[in-house]
């Protein structure tokens, strides 16, 4: 293929961009990339919690369903992202507790997965619950503190009201095998699908930069995710870094998912450098000016040989 989507394909997978909705409009250069080379989409900030439900029980579907008709438009599908986070909830939501709370987050999963029924390829259903460092525990939240079940609550309501959407658990720092928060979030899942809690794929978010770097063990802890039947998916990807090393580092992201069979797509985290949540650094596969870069080639070479 000489497209990243079209070269993924080859392998049966997808190969996905996030997308700030307001530039699909305004920026011609950004949606013609975008249209070019992805086959999935996910909303940067438009399908989260504060965005959908502003004012509680109001929901605003807007920049969300815009996102959703572009992606048919151009014939791709959709990831979901997010129903449930300790982040980016709105206001109304932040100082709450207890039932009322866990009430809340209940009726915001189902509502927007309700709204979105038959859309979405995936949901991230939670987003960032466990802890950074080494304690393997659940980050403390208004949502953990309405008990430790909120996950598989959240999970069980997502399931309910789309049955048909694939339910990610998405998490960042969850790439190295050695780190407790990988192995609390394995021996989580590893829990669902004793238990029969409704989980299809874990999403690796995957923002490198030199204190945190594509770990060489990567392919291990996609391959033992996968292992407990799950689909894994690289869904966040950015790589601080320029030329060759940072080529080199994405193509080894790559080659991780492609050697895992249920490793069904990747997501880059927007689309040109400029594009990027990240203040300063060139972390992308496009620069500013939309031309590929070194690690674009790289990328594409890579999923080429699969
Ligand atoms: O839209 C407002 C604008 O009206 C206002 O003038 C401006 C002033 O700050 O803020 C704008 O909103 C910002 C929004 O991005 C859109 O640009 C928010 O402040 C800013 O917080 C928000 O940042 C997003 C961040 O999540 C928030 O947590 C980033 O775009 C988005 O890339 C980032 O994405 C997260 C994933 O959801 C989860 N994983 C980590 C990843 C990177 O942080």
């Amino acid at each position: 293929g000489s497209t990243l989507d079209t070269a993924a394909a080859e392998s049966n997978r997808y190969f996905g961009t996030a997308i700030a909705v307001s530039r699909l409009s305004s920026d011609s250069t950004y949606s013609t990339i975008a249209a070019r080379e992805f086959n999935m989409v996910t909303a940067e900030n438009e399908m989260k919690m504060d965005a959908t439900e502003p004012n509680q029980g109001q929901f605003n579907y807007s920049s969300g369903d815009r996102l959703v008709s572009w992606a048919r438009q151009n014939g791709m599908q959709v990831r979901g992202h997010a129903l449930a986070w300790h982040s980016q909830q709105p206001g109304w939501m932040q100082n709450m507790s207890g039932t009322a709370l866990r009430n809340a987050m209940l009726n915001h999963v189902t509502q927007v997965a309700t709204h979105f029924k038959g859309q979405i390829y995936a949901w991230d259903v939670v987003n960032e619950a466990f802890a950074d460092g080494s304690s393997g525990a659940r980050r403390d939240s208004n949502l953990q503190r309405t008990g430790n079940d909120w996950i598989e609550a959240a999970f069980r309501a997502a399931r309910a009201a789309d049955p048909n959407a694939k339910l990610c658990y998405n998490d960042y720092n969850t790439d190295n095998w050695n780190h407790a928060k990988t192995q609390a979030v394995y021996n989580m899942v590893k829990d669902f699908k004793a238990r029969g809690v409704p989980i299809d794929c874990v999403g690796f978010q995957a923002h490198f930069n030199s204190g945190n770097p594509v770990p060489s063990n990567y392919h291990t802890t996609l391959q033992n995710f996968a292992d407990l039947g799950v689909d894994v998916q690289i869904t966040e990807l950015d790589i601080e870094g320029s030329g060759s090393s940072q080529a080199d580092q994405y193509k080894g992201v790559i080659q991780a998912c492609m050697a895992v069979s249920r490793c069904t797509g990747v997501t880059v985290w927007g689309v040109r450098d400029s594009d990027s949540w990240r203040a300063s650094g060139t972390p992308l596969l496009f620069d500013s000016y939309g031309n590929k870069k070194a690690a674009y080639t790289s990328v594409l070479g890579q999923l080429n040989s699969g």
